[in-house]
């Protein structure tokens, strides 16, 4: 892609598109800051004005997981006391998760993001892919501040996430909260 075409596609708003036209020319010579900067315009861009969730949800994960080259990238929405599976990219995943289990039951109990840089070494982890190697799991809230779903991501190399993902995943959490329902969803 022409860096003409880069400046074009930046001045219609960073249209989803362009993630997918400048994957491999652009974004592999930015470095990850600006990369979730404007990931997360673009991850407005593509939901606001839906009121599809379930379709909001798999196009979210669509382009993180397209961008940024994943394992795995989806949500898992709760429902009573499990965590059910909701839409995802990557290889086929656990459908029901409690409460307080496994990497995202446990960032659903304690309402926080967790960073996992070696899946082996968290107590209880689930492994729904055995290449799986590191995990990053972010809550998301309604608007009284309980928890709705979690954002996992995992990766098949070691210590793929550190803090700046933990910032702009919980960046981009934010957006999403505001711009999808999850009433009903399940
Ligand atoms: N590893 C997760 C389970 C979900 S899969 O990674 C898709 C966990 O320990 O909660």
């Amino acid at each position: 892609m022409t860096k003409v075409a880069i400046k074009q596609a930046e001045a219609q708003n960073f249209a989803p598109l362009l993630v997918y036209l400048t994957k491999k020319d652009y974004f592999c010579r930015m470095d990850k800051e600006k990369t979730y900067q404007l990931l997360s315009k673009q991850v407005e861009s593509l939901i606001e004005g839906e009121h599809n969730a379930v379709g909001q949800l798999a196009n979210i994960t669509a382009l993180l997981h397209e961008t940024m080259g994943w394992w795995w990238t989806g949500f898992y929405l709760v429902k009573g006391d499990t965590l059910q599976l909701g839409p995802f990219q990557g290889p086929v995943a656990c459908y029901n998760i409690k409460r307080g289990r496994g990497v995202c039951g446990t960032a659903w109990q304690e309402n926080r993001t967790i960073v996992v840089p070696d899946v082996e070494q968290f107590p209880g982890h689930i492994a729904c892919s055995s290449l799986s190697r590191s995990e990053i799991v972010v809550p998301l809230h309604d608007g009284e501040g309980n928890v709705t779903s979690v954002l996992d991501i995992d990766s098949k190399e070691l210590a793929t996430f550190d803090e700046v993902d933990a910032r702009w995943l919980e960046e981009i959490a934010r957006i999403i909260e505001t711009q999808v329902t999850f009433n009903n969803i399940l």
